[in-house]
C-alpha cells in the first residue's frame, strides 16, 4: 500500500525481479516493510505455489541456527533424538527468507556460501549431501558493505545474496504516504467494528504529517491502533493521538513523584510501577494490578501515561 513515486517505482521493480531466481537483499530501517516485501516477492514469483520459509538470524544461537537451516541427523548432538529437517529442505521448490542476515555468525556465513555455490548441503552430523532448489531472499537494516569493511561479513557471501539490492525508503522519505497509509489502516481498523473513523481533524492530520516516524510504517499503524482503542466517534482528533504526537513532554517517572501522595497520585505511581516491572507490556501490567486491560486503558488515558506502554 503506497502512493509515493519511490514506492510505485519499487513495486514495478519488485514485479520484474520476482520473476527470476536472483537473490535479493532488502535493505531498510525498522518497520519499513522488509518482511512484507519478502512475502510479496515470493507471491509474485513462479515459486508462489511452493513453500515460503523465514528465519530470523538475530534470534538464535549459532548452533541452533545451523540446525534450523540445515537440519540435523539423530545423535548429532545431545538432545538430537531424531532426524530433523532444516529450512533448506522445507523451502525446497520455494523461497527461504533470511531476516537480519547481517547477524549471521561468520562460520555459518561460510556454510551458507557453500550451499549457495554447490546447491547442496549436509545436515548437522550427517554425511549425505542433499540437493537444494531454493531461492534466497535476505533483509537487513544495516549496510552490509560496512559490515564487510568491519570484517563481520564475508564479501563473497555479500555478492551472492545481493544480486539485486532493494532499498526500502523510510516513511519520512515517502512523499504522500503517511496520509495514504493512514487511510489504509483506518479502513482496516474500521473493519474490526469497534470504531468507525470517517475523517481526521486538521490538527490531527497536521500532527501526523509533521511527525518524523522513526518507527516507520509500524509506528504509524500503532498510532492509529492506539487512537482506535482510546477514542470514539467518526472524528479522529488530536486527543486520539499519543502524547508524543501531540507534542507533549513524556510523563514523569515514578521517582519524580512526591512521597506523600493524594489517592490519585498514589494510583498513578502504582500504574507506573506496574508498567515498569512489565517492561511496558499492557497485558502483564493489568494482570499485576489485578484489573482488566480495558480498565487499565482508561486509567492510562486518565493519567496520560499511554506512552509508557508498548504500543
Ligand atoms: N506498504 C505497506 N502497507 C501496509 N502495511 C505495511 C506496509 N509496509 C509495512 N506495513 C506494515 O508495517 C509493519 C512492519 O512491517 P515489516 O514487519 O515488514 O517491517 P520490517 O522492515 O520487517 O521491520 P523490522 O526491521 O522491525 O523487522 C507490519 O505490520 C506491516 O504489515
Ligand atoms: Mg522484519
Amino acid at each position: 500500500m503506497a502512493s509515493s513515486t519511490v514506492m510505485l517505482e519499487l513495486f514495478e521493480l519488485m514485479k520484474r525481479v520476482a520473476r527470476t531466481d536472483a537473490s535479493i537483499l532488502i535493505r531498510g530501517e525498522t518497520g519499513t516493510g522488509k518482511e512484507l516485501v519478502a512475502r510479496a516477492l515470493h507471491t509474485l514469483s513462479p515459486r508462489s505455489e511452493g513453500p515460503f520459509q523465514a528465519v530470523n538470524c538475530a534470534t538464535l544461537t549459532p548452533e541452533l541456527l545451523a540446525s534450523e537451516l540445515f537440519g540435523h541427523v539423530r545423535g548429532a548432538f545431545t538432545g538430537a533424538i531424531r532426524d530433523r529437517q532444516g529450512l533448506f529442505s522445507l523451502a525446497h521448490g520455494g523461497t527461504l527468507f533470511l531476516d537480519e542476515v547481517a547477524e549471521l555468525p561468520l562460520d555459518l556465513q561460510a556454510r551458507l556460501l557453500r550451499v549457495l555455490q554447490e546447491r547442496t548441503f549436509v545436515p548437522v552430523g550427517g554425511t549425505d549431501p542433499k540437493n537444494v532448489d531454493v531461492r534466497i531472499l535476505a533483509a537487513t537494516h544495516r549496510s552490509l558493505r560496512r559490515e564487510v569493511e568491519a570484517r563481520r561479513f564475508r564479501a563473497d557471501l555479500l555478492y551472492r545474496i545481493r544480486v539485486v539490492p532493494l532499498y526500502l525508503p523510510s516513511l519520512a522519505e515517502r512523499e504522500g504516504d503517511v496520509e495514504a497509509l493512514a487511510w489504509h489502516f483506518v479502513d482496516e481498523l474500521n473493519q474490526q467494528g469497534f470504531r468507525h473513523v470517517e475523517r481526521f481533524s486538521a490538527a490531527a492530520r497536521n500532527a501526523l504529517l509533521a511527525h518524523d516516524w522513526p518507527g516507520n510504517v509500524r509506528e504509524l499503524r500503532n498510532v492509529l491502533e492506539y487512537g482506535f482503542a482510546v477514542g470514539q466517534g467518526p472524528l479522529f482528533d488530536v486527543d486520539d493521538l499519543t502524547p508524543e504526537l501531540r507534542g507533549e513532554p513524556p510523563p514523569q517517572s515514578p521517582h519524580d513523584l512526591p512521597k506523600v501522595a493524594s489517592p490519585g497520585v498514589a494510583e498513578r505511581r502504582r500504574l507506573l510501577e506496574a508498567l515498569d516491572s512489565s517492561g511496558g507490556h499492557r497485558g502483564k501490567a493489568a494482570e499485576l494490578l489485578g484489573m482488566s486491560r480495558t480498565t487499565l486503558w482508561r486509567k492510562l488515558r486518565e493519567y496520560r501515561l499511554h506512552s509508557h506502554t508498548d504500543l
